[in-house]
């Protein structure tokens, strides 16, 4: 028995095999796609949009008016977190590598960006928050950013540990959090999907209610052919993309 009959317009997260013409995929790990949203930005938006939203809304529990900081902001989950951020209310301090990648942000709403290759992020959040720290930060990267982020969180703050793109799991010293009196938050949205299917699948439905109407904007910044997925994983590594990319079987 299954929620879907052929021809129905999916979308999925395997994990791994994607690369590919067709894929088998549990019927339980698909989401009926809304009418009018196409392949790509489907693709480009469900695991992106789906961990932010977790991360966010349940994991952070983000409020109206709160400050939001995210590190590698103009990166896939960042910018979704950037835009979702500015959904729940929240005023967004996005954070970067370069000029380029903070001018997207605020494009996509960031309020306020720091430039962490030339600014120190600790004090640069202080005095945007006027000494006060953040209420949530995002953190997909990991390495020497996270304890200098965690330095700059308010009282009551939340630290979403989310991936380590920089390729270094940072060790924390555990004092910052008792003198922060703030919580470091674990954020796994492929794991929710696995413990909690339909609160996974009540936030994918949010999420879609939010993009058909206009308010959550992916930004696809380039398009692979399926030969060419290599290329899209380098351009990843190199550090060079912006948003999603997407690989196309049929370009
Ligand atoms: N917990 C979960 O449920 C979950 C779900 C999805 C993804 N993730 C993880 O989140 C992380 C980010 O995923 P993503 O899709 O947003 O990746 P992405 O699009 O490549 O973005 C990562 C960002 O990290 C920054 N970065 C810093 N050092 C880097 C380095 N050495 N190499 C590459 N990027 C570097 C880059 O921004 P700057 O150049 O501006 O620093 C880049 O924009 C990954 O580790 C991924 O595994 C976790």
């Amino acid at each position: 028995m299954t929620r879907f009959k052929p021809g129905d317009a999916v979308c999925g997260v395997t994990g791994f095999g994607a690369f590919a013409e067709e894929i088998v995929v549990d019927a339980d790990k698909l989401f009926a796609l809304p009418a009018g949203v196409p392949f790509d930005v489907a693709g480009a938006f469900i695991l992106a949009y789906g961990t932010s939203h977790h991360a966010l809304k349940d994991r952070g529990a983000l409020q109206a008016g709160e400050t939001l900081v995210v590190l590698g902001a103009a990166g896939g989950v960042g910018l979704a977190a950037v835009e979702i951020g500015k959904v729940l209310g929240a005023r967004v301090i996005a954070c970067a590598s370069n000029d380029g990648k903070l001018a997207l942000c605020r494009a996509h709403g960031a309020d306020e960006t720091i430039n962490y290759s030339t600014e120190d992020i600790k004090d640069r959040i202080r005095e945007l928050t006027g000494g006060k720290g953040a209420d949530v930060v995002y953190d997909p990267v990991g390495g020497a950013y996270a304890e200098m982020a965690l330095r700059s969180m308010a009282w009551r703050g939340r630290y979403l540990v989310v991936g380590f793109a920089n390729g270094e799991i940072p060790r924390i010293p555990l004092n910052l959090p008792l003198l922060k009196g703030c919580s470091l938050v674990g954020v796994f949205w492929g794991s929710l999907a696995k413990h909690e299917p339909r609160a996974a699948a009540a936030g994918v439905q949010e999420l879609f209610g939010w993009l058909t109407a206009g308010k959550l904007r992916p930004e696809i910044s380039a398009r692979y052919a399926l030969a060419e997925g290599p290329a899209a994983l380098r351009a990843m590594l190199d550090r060079r993309v912006t948003g999603k990319v997407v690989v196309l079987p049929e370009a």
